[in-house]
């Protein structure tokens, strides 16, 4: 059983002052592990809160896909006016992405795991991720905090390891980020 997946009609909750504090994307991007000239995929990219920075640190030569399976979503990324190297990419059922098999060098699922079956939704992101290409998965805590899914749709960490594990996904270190959310960063070996 999974969560809910994120109203579109929200997308203004995304990005917040405190949450632009707790949880810089620029700054958190960076520290685990992208840099220019890598393709990225940001896959529930949801508002841009972390496509936009993305597509800046990766700079113009390098792709950076925007994943959604809302339409009204990749509309709100559009009406913003997206660097020339984002490809907004609509998924219809959120299991299979219009990018090929092992073309991405970066892939970051913030605040989405939860809302998919995790296994089939990772084995996607598997098959996109080139060879020692990272995963940077961010879930909410499943801790009592302001705002956030229901505590029974939240992700342990533990939980998220062993969905990557059968994913085929090596976990390279787990991370208490702020007092919503962690990061687990993964591998593909
Ligand atoms: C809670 S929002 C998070 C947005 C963004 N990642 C962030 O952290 O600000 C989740 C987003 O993922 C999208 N989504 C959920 N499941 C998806 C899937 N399987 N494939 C693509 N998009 C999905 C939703 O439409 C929504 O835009």
């Amino acid at each position: 059983m999974h969560g809910h997946r994120f109203e579109a009609k929200h997308h203004k909750r995304l990005d917040s002052p405190y949450r632009r504090r707790i949880l810089p994307p620029a700054a958190t991007l960076k520290r685990f592990g992208l840099k220019k000239g890598m393709s990225v995929a940001d896959i529930g990219a949801g508002s841009g809160y972390f496509l936009f920075p993305a597509a800046r640190i990766v700079g113009k030569g390098a792709a950076a896909y925007a994943v959604d399976a809302s339409k009204d979503m990749l509309e709100v990324i559009a009406s913003k006016r997206p660097p020339s190297n984002v490809v907004l990419s609509h998924t219809k059922d959120g299991y299979r992405f219009n990018i090929d098999s092992k073309s991405v060098d970066y892939v970051v699922a913030s605040a989405i795991v939860h809302e998919n079956e995790p296994v089939k939704f990772l084995k996607e992101i598997n098959r996109i991720m080139k060879k020692g290409a990272t995963l940077l998965v961010i879930e909410w805590r499943k801790e009592s905090t302001r705002s956030g899914p229901p505590m029974e749709e939240r992700l342990a960490p533990e939980q998220v390891k062993e969905f990557l594990a059968k994913s085929k996904l090596k976990t390279v270190k787990t991370v208490v980020l702020n007092a919503r959310y962690y990061a687990v960063v993964a591998k593909k070996g």
